[in-house]
């Protein structure tokens, strides 16, 4: 019988939806099938470019698409929110770009939507999904670094004056954009309660957070220090460091090595993830993996998860003074 690929319709033609472009058209059964843009012209350019059979002039006419399985958002963060609601109204499967929305706010009212029409939505935090999640969760629960007592993570990328991240309508700030990841690094692997949140951050002149620093205490005992900054180069590593040695993840986006050091921090070995397309592929098998099991939501990224991460982010940015328009709606 022949296999019938899983069919995904980008919208947006950004930078990242040109990395789901690259990735589905390395993927034997699935396919990069329509896109959709806010106008005919890039979508046709965008089509033509990664050989794609559909493009659409608006995000509207590619939700209609009766033969797309998945619909992959790559709108920025302060956009997601409407977008996502009239593919869910629709019953089309979302996978939706990190971060999942604005707000918990929205958050909340989109997956509230989502599970009442029982449709299937999914946050596209890539390192979720990931073969690294895995191999890390089994060096630390053998034993190999002893009892996990700190984790730390940086995340940092200079980025300029890029609007999306300068700007308050459109989400901007480090947190949303690279602090997500650094979180999600701590929450994969410890998802004990947190007790204790100590946090601070440094500001651009247009308010959003460029550079800041995230304590927790969990209640295992455990202290993860977390930063982002959207206006450095970071060393964008993560360390576990147990009693008796400690892993090291290179990088926290995207891992492809992990070293293993012991006691007195000596060198154990490294550990590399296998083969990659881009590394975003393992999103796009978990949802079609997930769509055939008849699931509404992938078990590597729960519903639940998206939401308290969510949760964490408006709280920081209450601290911190940093506001997006939609926190008031
Ligand atoms: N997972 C990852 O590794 C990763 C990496 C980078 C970004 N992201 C996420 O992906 C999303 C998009 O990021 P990006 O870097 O691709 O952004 P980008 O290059 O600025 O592209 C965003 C696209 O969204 C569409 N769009 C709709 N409304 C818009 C508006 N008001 N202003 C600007 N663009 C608008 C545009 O496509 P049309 O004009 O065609 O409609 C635009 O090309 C963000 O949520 C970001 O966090 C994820």
């Amino acid at each position: 019988m022949k296999k019938i690929p899983f069919r995904v319709g980008i919208i947006a033609t950004g930078w990242i939806a040109e990395k789901a472009a690259i990735t589905l058209n390395g993927l034997a059964d699935c396919e990069a099938y329509a896109v959709g843009s806010r106008t005919l012209e890039k979508a046709q350019a965008f089509a033509q470019k990664w050989n794609i059979p559909k493009a659409y002039g608006s995000y509207s006419e590619l939700i209609a698409d009766p033969d797309i399985d998945l619909v992959y958002i790559g709108t920025p963060h302060s956009h997601h929110y409407d977008v996502t609601k009239e593919a869910i109204l629709a019953g089309k499967p979302c996978l939706v770009e990190k971060a999942f929305m604005a707000n918990a706010r929205q958050t909340k009212e989109v997956l509230d939507l989502a599970h009442e029409r029982k449709v299937f939505i999914a946050e596209a935090i890539w390192t979720r999904y990931q073969p690294a999640v895995k191999m890390v969760r089994d060096l630390i629960s053998s034993g190999r670094i002893g009892t996990p007592r700190l984790v730390t993570a940086t995340l940092g990328y200079s980025m300029g004056d890029k609007p999306r991240i300068m700007r308050a309508d459109l989400c901007g700030g480090a947190l949303l954009d690279l602090g997500v990841y650094a979180l999600n690094f701590v929450r994969m692997f410890f998802p004990a309660d947190i007790v204790s949140i100590e946090s601070q951050c440094v500001k651009s002149d247009t308010g959003m957070d460029l550079t800041n620093a995230i304590s927790l205490v969990l209640s295992d005992g455990i202290l993860a220090n977390v930063q982002s900054s959207a206006s450095c180069v970071g060393d964008n590593i993560g360390v576990i460091a147990g009693t008796d040695g400690n892993l090291i993840i290179d990088n926290i986006n995207n891992p492809q090595r992990i070293t293993v050091n012991t006691h007195d921090r000596e060198f154990v070995e490294d550990i590399h993830v296998p083969q990659q397309i881009t590394g975003y592929e393992y999103q796009f098998l978990a949802c079609r993996d997930a769509l055939a099991e008849g699931l509404l939501e992938p078990r590597e990224m729960p519903h639940a998860e998206t939401l308290y991460i969510m949760q964490l982010m408006d709280g920081f940015r209450q601290k911190w003074g940093v506001h997006y328009p939609y926190d008031d709606m």
